[in-house]
């Protein structure tokens, strides 16, 4: 199958310019003026759309058991609601439990998306336990084509590690040219706090914000900062939300540490008074890192303008409303965090973002396409519109106008914490490698279509 993409605005982390794509099997294969349509090609008339490389969420959880729960999205889903969102890629945490086997696990993990995807897709092996055995199995898995790792400084008793584990972690991947992606909260902080709320009676969904102030992230950050300066290895600071966190992550950049910073789509755009509504109504914006003051959204922005903040994810973490985010009803504690945005991360940073002029084109698409493919060794298959890369197109038309409801879309959740929001623009057209995935914002191509992406350490 061949495909010309004609007369659209080529879009790239650093430029902008008026050509035709043409792609042949899964490859872009010529970029220039006036090219021709061979006899049975696609020809896709992008005059007057941008024309982006396929979106990359370096942030997913799809399958995961946390809190009592399961996320409510299948591989099918959710690569069907990435696919119309734009996002073409996607790198899922695999987060085993502290009693699991890495390598059973990664198998699990695996067995949930292979043949089951749409989109193109990797994996961060998380790391909840390392002990005398786990070196060898992380070994084996990194030859099965992963090159980052997970490690949570939250979450108490479930995936967080210990300092020993952590230090170990960060040795073996420096070692093994790995970059560690890190969830930062201090965790003793988050619990005592907890503790403290429930025997004072606060039990309301605002609460969790409590638990967690930005001081508390802001440590996490530092702790992790203090570890990776040791040890050299190259970190990746996700779900960054806040002012305090980005001041302690940018100090220890300045002294040579190796460090990426993500955001999050719901930071930039949505902040804590949602996790204040009424009737529990709050728990749908329950994360942690928590919403926070309005305040920061514009520091978060500036930094991805400025170049500070390296990506921007959505930590897509779907639990319904009705019965699972009131499993938390009389203790805000039991609420599973997350709040779902894999479909909406593009539509959202284009709408918020490019058209009020807080980041431009080319810094949308560096930060949620190009830099994503460069941190995580996907670069220049991923992340690029250029000869001899994946055919993972998005013809985009800016004049689209929609609004956001959970009736249409389809990401596999009860509720939209964007219900009712204005869109301008959304993708046309969505290719993944060489196959039209997406029409008109509809899902039209195979559910078993996309690959596992076999990625080769570089951090070294
Ligand atoms: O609230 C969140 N972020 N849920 C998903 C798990 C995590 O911490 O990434
Ligand atoms: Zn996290
Ligand atoms: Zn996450």
């Amino acid at each position: 199958m061949s495909i010309l993409i004609r007369g659209g605005e080529i879009v790239t982390d650093s430029k902008r310019f008026v050509a035709d794509i043409f792609c042949k099997g899964e490859t872009i294969t010529a970029i220039g003026p006036n090219l021709t349509a061979p006899e049975g090609a696609t020809v896709i008339e992008a005059k007057g759309k941008y024309v982006f490389p396929g979106f990359i969420d370096p942030h997913v959880h799809i399958y995961l058991p946390f809190m009592g729960a399961f996320a409510k999205d299948t591989y099918e889903t959710a690569s069907r609601a990435a696919l119309v969102g734009a996002t073409t890629t996607l790198i899922e945490m695999c987060c085993p439990s502290r009693a699991d086997d890495p390598l059973e696990a990664f198998d699990l993990w695996m067995s949930n998306a292979v043949g089951k995807s749409a989109c193109d897709f990797s994996f961060h092996m998380g790391v909840t336990k390392f002990d005398a055995t786990t070196a060898a199995k992380l070994e084996e898995i990194v030859a099965r084509g992963i090159s980052s790792l997970k490690v949570f400084l939250a979450y108490k008793g479930a995936f967080g590690i210990d300092d020993a584990e952590l230090y170990n972690t960060l040795k073996f991947a420096k070692s093994h040219g790995l970059i560690v992606t890190a969830h930062c909260e201090n965790e003793t902080l988050v619990s005592e706090r907890c503790k403290e709320l429930l025997a004072a009676g606060k039990t309301d969904p605002a609460q969790h914000h409590e638990s967690r102030p930005p001081l508390v992230e802001a440590e996490g950050v530092h702790h992790l900062m203090t570890f990776a300066e040791l040890t050299g290895a190259a970190t990746y600071i996700v779900h960054l939300s806040c002012a305090e966190s980005l001041h302690e992550a940018l100090r220890a950049r300045a002294r040579g540490v190796r460090v990426s910073i993500e955001t999050l789509i719901q930071y930039l755009v949505l902040d804590k008074s949602y996790a204040e509504l009424p009737n529990f109504e709050g728990a749908k914006f329950v994360m942690s890192p928590p919403l926070r003051d309005v305040k920061n959204q514009s520091v978060l922005w500036g930094g991805l303008a400025s170049g500070d903040i390296d990506t921007v994810a959505t930590d897509h973490a779907p639990f319904d409303f009705a019965k699972q985010k009131s499993m938390g009803a009389h203790d805000f504690t039991k609420i599973p965090n997350g709040i779902p945005s894999l479909e909406e991360r593009v539509n959202l940073l284009y709408s918020y973002g490019v058209v009020p002029g807080k980041i431009t084109l080319e810094q949308m698409v560096k930060t949620a396409s190009t830099n994503v493919a460069k941190t995580f060794d996907l670069y220049p298959r991923k992340g690029a519109i250029a000869v001899g890369s994946d055919a993972d197109l998005v013809v985009f038309d800016p004049d689209y106008r929609g609004v956001i409801s959970a009736k249409t879309q389809a990401m596999n959740v009860d509720y939209s914490a964007f219900e009712g929001w204005k869109i301008q623009g959304r993708a046309s057209v969505v290719t993944v490698r060489g196959e039209i995935a997406v029409r008109d914002g509809k899902f039209v191509g195979s559910t078993t279509h996309g690959q596992f992406l076999k990625r080769k350490p570089s951090h070294f």
